[in-house]
């Protein structure tokens, strides 16, 4: 019998995300594997001259963002979905947004900011002029490593700007010109290359649509050239599974992320689509290919 170990965050707590990690689990039991949901820091692994690795699995879901791990077992050559770069790359909004550049899909525009080592630094003035002048207002401000739309939030001035730019100096951010309906966007969830469901989120109460800050989601039916856009996202980025934010403008897709950890929780209550199911199949197929 096959088996595959469910790798999940060391200090896991969102009851969703271990719903996530057995809705997962039973879909792989079903189609003959043993699968096991293991933390990450219980998965025997070190590294002491050689990479040593207990009970090697036939492959790894891989639910956590943590780097090291992944790395290594990739390097004993064991399987992950996704694979250890990929998540990487999803994990940093900026790497994502610069990964998918030139690959034929709409982005809002975006400049990173540059890095700052020191607290008592003042924000460049001139910086923050061309940010405003290049992206217009209301912006949108955005820390690269961030999820469930913490660390998201609009610059409707040259004030709230530099406000945001003051509070996110010290840590990885961007700034992005900010398209779409406020508070609306589409999630479509991609596996094995093909978009499987799609969502409409929708909040009323906030320009971020994040099913955590109070969106909520709907079954939607978009025109092709969204999810044909989300489907090239996870071809450019090498992901077997991801959830792709796309933004409507003028009715066209534009990115806003890619993540590489989506629940789907939602999406499969929302469209009946059995998105788990459809990971465990791409699994199976690609391992036996
Ligand atoms: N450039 C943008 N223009 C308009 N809305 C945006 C933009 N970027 C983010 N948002 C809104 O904020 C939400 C959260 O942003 P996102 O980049 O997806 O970060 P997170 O990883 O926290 O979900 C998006 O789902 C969208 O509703
Ligand atoms: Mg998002």
């Amino acid at each position: 019998m096959m088996r595959a170990v469910i790798l999940v965050n060391a200090y896991i707590r969102a009851p969703a995300m271990l719903r996530q990690a057995e809705r997962i689990a039973a879909e792989l039991h079903l189609r003959g594997v043993r699968a096991d949901i293991v933390k990450n820091g219980d998965f025997p692994c070190a590294v002491a001259g050689e990479i040593s690795l207990g009970d090697r699995p036939d492959f790894v879901v891989d639910l956590d963002k943590d780097k090291y791990l992944p790395r290594m077992l990739e390097k004993c050559g064991v399987r992950l979905f996704n694979r250890a770069q990929a998540v990487e790359v999803c994990d940093d909004k900026m790497l994502t947004c610069i990964a998918l550049a030139g690959g034929g899909v709409r982005q809002p525009d975006t400049v990173p900011a540059p890095l700052c080592y020191y607290a008592d630094a003042a924000v460049r003035e001139e910086f923050l002029q061309e940010v405003g002048r290049r992206l217009g207002f209301p912006l949108v401000v955005k820390k690269s490593f961030g999820s469930w739309g913490e660390g998201v939030r609009l610059a409707r001035d040259a004030q709230e700007l530099a406000a945001a730019a003051e509070e996110y100096k010290l840590l990885p951010h961007l700034y992005q010109k900010r398209v779409g309906k406020a508070g609306e966007d589409l999630r479509v969830l991609v596996v094995g290359g093909r978009a499987v469901a799609c969502m409409r989120r929708k909040n009323e109460g906030d320009f971020r649509s994040n099913v955590e800050r109070g969106g909520r989601g709907e079954a939607a039916h978009p025109a092709p050239a969204f999810l044909q856009a989300a489907e090239r996202c996870a071809s450019l980025l090498g992901l077997d599974y991801c959830g792709v934010d796309l933004l409507d403008e003028g009715g066209e897709p534009y990115v806003c992320e890619v993540n590489s950890n989506a629940m789907f929780n939602e999406a499969e209550r929302v469209t009946g689509v059995n998105v788990a199911g459809a990971y465990a199949e791409h699994m199976l197929r690609e391992l036996r290919a």
